[in-house]
């Protein structure tokens, strides 16, 4: 379907949580786009949803808000493990898909998206915001631009201020799979192809994290394709807010990417202001432009990225580092 620019899009939005009530809230301020249903497990947050983007409809069942014949598009922000599901009817209807990260928890069901896709000729975007922070966009121009020389160490730190609810934590995959999946991401987007990760976790912050089967505290060594090196540190709670960065360092110069305040030492000339506290406040605007990006490729035909395959690539990662955290060894990542 051709969408002009006077055409309203008609969206059908799943999952009304945590993301999803900060993503209507940011829809609603979409010229052009048309939220008719918000659908979610649980009606009343499907309604919640629905007043915040003046919806036509809210629904509990979100496969029927998939095929109803007024949706053009579907966005999803549901937990993970639900995403396989939802995005293969948005498919198999014919209909655009935006999809929160990650894809799936499986490359089986990654795989299958990816081929269902490509056979029905459907654009499926997934969530990966960071790439649409401005201050990260700018290292990719730079790295591109071959400002930075070959790229030889990569250094990520990623924490929560505050530990998602621990129901969160169980339905998430794990912290490589649910959080990290962030930095192998930006990784193999910013540097390239990588070729074993070796994982170290520890349960520091909350006992529950332990009885999840997951960690609260992570450092994950990489070998990139390249012979570059990288490390990634993460977490669940610092006691100085969200704290996102990032180093690359070439032959040639280093870029850094922190978040303002976070740390006062920090460096890099940014004013110090009230530290973020969430991934909300951090990447306020990628979020936005993530879907303004989404909606012009819809518009013009474009194929949106990153797609399924780019986020196989970091799903791949994220599970070949969670088996090196369980086994506690070096883990090659496979080929597709
Ligand atoms: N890009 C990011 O920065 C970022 C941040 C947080 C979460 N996420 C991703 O967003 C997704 C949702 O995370 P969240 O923190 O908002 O979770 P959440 O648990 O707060 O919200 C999920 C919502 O989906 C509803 N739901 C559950 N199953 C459903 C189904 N089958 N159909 C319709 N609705 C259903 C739940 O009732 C709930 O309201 C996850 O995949 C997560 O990884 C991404």
């Amino acid at each position: 379907m051709i969408y002009s620019a006077h055409t309203p899009i008609r969206v059908a939005f799943l999952g009304a949580g945590r993301i999803g009530i900060m993503h209507l809230t940011n829809l609603a301020t979409f010229p052009g786009i048309h939220v008719v249903v918000v659908a979610d497990a649980h009606l009343e947050a499907a309604q919640r949803g629905a007043t915040i983007v003046n919806a036509t409809r809210a629904s509990a069942d979100p496969l029927a808000a998939i095929n109803a014949p007024d949706v053009d598009v579907v966005m999803i922000a549901t937990p993970t493990g639900t995403h396989p599901e939802l995005i293969a009817a948005a498919i198999r209807a014919g209909k655009p898909v935006w999809c929160e990260k990650p894809v799936a928890l499986t490359l089986s069901d990654a795989t299958t998206l990816r081929d269902l896709a490509a056979v029905h000729k459907v654009p499926v975007m997934i969530g990966y915001m960071r790439r649409f922070d401005a201050r990260y966009a700018e290292v990719k121009q730079r790295i591109d631009a071959g400002e930075l020389g070959a790229i030889e160490r990569f250094r990520a730190v990623s924490i929560d201020a505050a530990p998602p609810n621990l129901a969160f934590i169980k339905t998430s995959g794990g912290i490589c799979i649910d959080m990290l999946i962030h930095d192998f991401d930006l990784a193999l987007h910013l540097v390239g192809p990588i070729d074993s990760v070796h994982s170290w976790g520890s349960v520091l912050v909350d006992p529950g994290f332990h009885d999840a089967g997951d960690v609260d505290t992570i450092m994950v060594m990489i070998k990139f394709a390249n012979g570059a090196l990288g490390v990634i540190e993460g977490g669940r709670r610092t006691a100085w807010g969200y704290d996102i960065r990032t180093e690359i360092s070439g032959s040639m110069a280093r870029a850094f990417v922190a978040a303002p305040g976070a740390m006062p030492s920090d460096g890099d000339g940014a004013p110090a202001r009230v530290p973020d506290q969430s991934f909300a406040n951090r990447f306020v605007d990628a979020y936005v432009t993530e879907l303004e990006y989404f909606f012009a490729c819809i518009r013009t035909q474009k194929l949106p990225k990153p797609d399924i395959a780019d986020a196989m690539a970091s799903l791949r990662v994220a599970l070949a580092a969670t088996t090196s955290l369980r086994e506690g060894r070096v883990v090659t990542i496979p080929n597709d």
